[in-house]
């Protein structure tokens, strides 16, 4: 503040000289103040005032020069002469600019003289800065502001944050406390500080995974997942992961599946990461999303239960589908005689007939409907099962086998007792013989006599009205020739294998055997080589 005084002296005849002078007070200014520019002046006695003036030291090309304030392009009443017209000689600047920033100087005029300061006074524009520590803070972090006047003169503050005044200058950060800050003069809110931005980092918050189009999802759609975050910084691409079912997909704020499948339906989440974790966490979940794909009815089939039916007892047939929804409409059609038509016979998931008969047999086919659509599935055959059809499941087989033996063993009993008279013991022979061949055909069933087979065996596996046991061997007809050996089994109700083996007649052979022996050697001989002769064993196992 080099408060000068300067007197000078200037000579003029028949006036004292020692009482010229101007003293200032240099000043320093916030911008946007106003200031006044204390000044007193001196002049010696007898002189009287006539006109006063200020002008400021302006710089063109290499030198100063001194320009009156009222030729300064300034708005009016920027300048404003607050002293008099015999001591003071004060200035007020309203409003003050950078462009005020200089050096002034005074000059007056009296009745006898003139006179212009030599000293000057100097005006400081300054402002105020605001800082903020740390500018970039993550949130829960501390930050202090503080507001730095560039004049010495102490100044009450008071801050902002976007327009919206600020309490406390230190401060715990939270995500709303980001912003642009400026401190302003106490009482004079329009003389402020240049705004500094507060930065506040926080993780991902609001992660949300969202479906387009929204709505119902149709296998075929083309749907966009997009994972969306509030997070500072914001998120990049490759901060975002996307998850189906827990099982990772892919990067990226966007994933889009064209042509939706069934398969692609699920449970699908998403993270965000953006380098600031929460409370440890560095990924951060998203709620999860259903993406439920709809799909019209497929893969419709038809179940008959049961697969074979006979006349008379009843049927139910149900139709499956695989749909999204459920199908909710089933439709029964049965087709009929002329081609390409089909009879409605029902509705409804299952179709029950209760009582089979011939005019049920037909190709049956369903139709499944839902919200999306329906198919047909393919067609079933409704027949009846007869018993003479091959290929019966093999409880008619075991019957028709059954029914078959009990015939047969009746016929060998008949001709048993038809020819008791002429058994003889010599014919007996060992269960050895019996067990060699007879065990061979143990387990055949199937349908022996259409296919004629060779060798037809037999299986009994009871016979309550079998006689005591007895022996026989005879020729039993003209045609074939039939030797019978029983083995002498013990007891009634022991199970009885009978063996019949039918072959064609060979003339090489006799046709009975009296020795037993002999007998036995050709039974081996037949066994292997010879197709001529028929054999009918009925043994009784021991
Ligand atoms: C976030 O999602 C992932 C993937 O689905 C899962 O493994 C993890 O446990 C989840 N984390 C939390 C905190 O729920
Ligand atoms: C963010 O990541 C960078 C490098 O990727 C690392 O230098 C920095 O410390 C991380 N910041 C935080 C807050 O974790
Ligand atoms: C239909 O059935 C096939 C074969 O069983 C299967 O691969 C396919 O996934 C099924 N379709 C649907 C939509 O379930
Ligand atoms: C099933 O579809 C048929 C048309 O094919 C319609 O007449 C019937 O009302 C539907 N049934 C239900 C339960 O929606
Ligand atoms: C209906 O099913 C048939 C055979 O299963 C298939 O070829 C056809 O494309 C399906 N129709 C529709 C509309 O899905
Ligand atoms: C299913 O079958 C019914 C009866 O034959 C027929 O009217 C309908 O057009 C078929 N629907 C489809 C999709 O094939």
């Amino acid at each position: 503040m080099g408060s000068l005084i300067l007197i000078i002296l200037v000579i003029i005849p028949g006036v004292r000289s020692a009482d010229w002078g101007v003293t200032f007070k240099s000043q320093c200014a916030l911008k946007g103040t106003s200031v006044v520019i204390k000044c007193t002046y001196d002049y010696p006695v007898g002189h009287f005032v006539t006109s006063v003036s200020w002008s400021k030291a302006q710089r063109e090309s290499d030198r100063w020069s001194l320009v009156p304030l009222s030729n300064l392009p300034s708005p009016p009443n920027h300048f404003r002469y607050v002293g008099n017209y015999w001591r003071d000689c004060s200035l007020q600047v309203n409003d003050v600019q950078h462009s005020d920033d200089g050096f002034y100087f005074f000059k007056f005029v009296t009745t006898l003289n003139r006179w212009t300061s030599k000293s000057y006074a100097h005006l400081s524009v300054r402002e105020l800065t605001a800082v903020g520590q740390p500018s970039t803070v993550t949130e829960g972090g501390n930050v202090s502001l503080t507001c730095v006047s560039g004049c010495l003169t102490p100044v009450d503050v008071v801050w902002f944050r976007d327009g919206q005044r600020v309490l406390n200058p230190v401060f715990q950060a939270r995500k709303e406390d980001a912003g642009r800050y400026y401190c302003a003069v106490l009482g004079q809110e329009t003389i402020r500080s240049a705004a500094v931005a507060l930065n506040v980092q926080y993780a991902p918050e609001n992660v949300t995974l969202s479906v387009t189009p929204s709505g119902d999802v149709v296998k075929g759609d083309s749907v966009t997942l997009t994972c969306s975050s509030d997070a500072r910084p914001p998120v990049a691409q490759s901060g975002y992961r996307l998850y189906k079912d827990g099982h990772f997909i892919g990067l990226g704020q966007n994933h889009t599946i064209a042509d939706i499948q069934h398969s692609q339906g699920g449970l699908y989440s998403c993270q965000a990461w953006n380098n600031i974790s929460w409370r440890g966490i560095d990924f951060i979940n998203s709620t999860e999303v259903h993406l439920d794909v709809r799909y019209h009815p497929v893969n419709i089939s038809i179940s008959m239960n049961p697969l074979r039916v006979l006349e008379g007892s009843s049927v139910t047939l149900s139709c499956s589908s695989d749909s999204n929804p459920a199908a909710d409409n089933y439709t029964w059609y049965k087709r009929t005689a002329s081609p390409n038509s089909t009879l409605q016979v029902g509705s409804g998931q299952v179709l029950s007939i209760p009582s089979v008969d011939a005019s049920h047999t037909g190709l049956y086919l369903c139709r499944a409907r839902n919200a999306l659509g329906e198919n047909n599935s393919t067609e079933v055959l409704l027949a009846t099962t007869e018993e003479e059809h091959g290929g019966q499941p093999l409880a008619v087989i075991a019957g028709i086998s059954v029914a078959l033996l009990v015939t047969l063993v009746f016929a060998l009993l008949l001709l048993w007792r038809k020819h008791r008279t002429h058994a003889e013991k010599q014919v007996t022979t060992s269960n050895q013989t019996v067990s060699d061949f007879g065990l061979s055909g143990r387990g055949s069933s199937s349908s022996a006599t259409e296919e004629q087979s060779d060798n037809v065996y037999v299986n009994i596996h009871t016979l309550p009205s079998c006689p005591p046991p007895a022996t026989d061997t005879t020729p039993l007809s003209q045609r074939i020739s039939h030797h019978e050996h029983d083995a002498p089994a013990s007891n009634e109700d022991e199970v009885t294998y009978s063996t019949v083996s039918i072959k064609p007649r060979n003339p090489r052979l006799p046709h009975s055997i009296n020795n037993s022996r002999a007998r036995q050697d050709s039974w081996s001989k037949t066994g292997v080589n010879d197709d001529s002769v028929i054999y009918t064993t009925v043994a009784k196992s021991s």
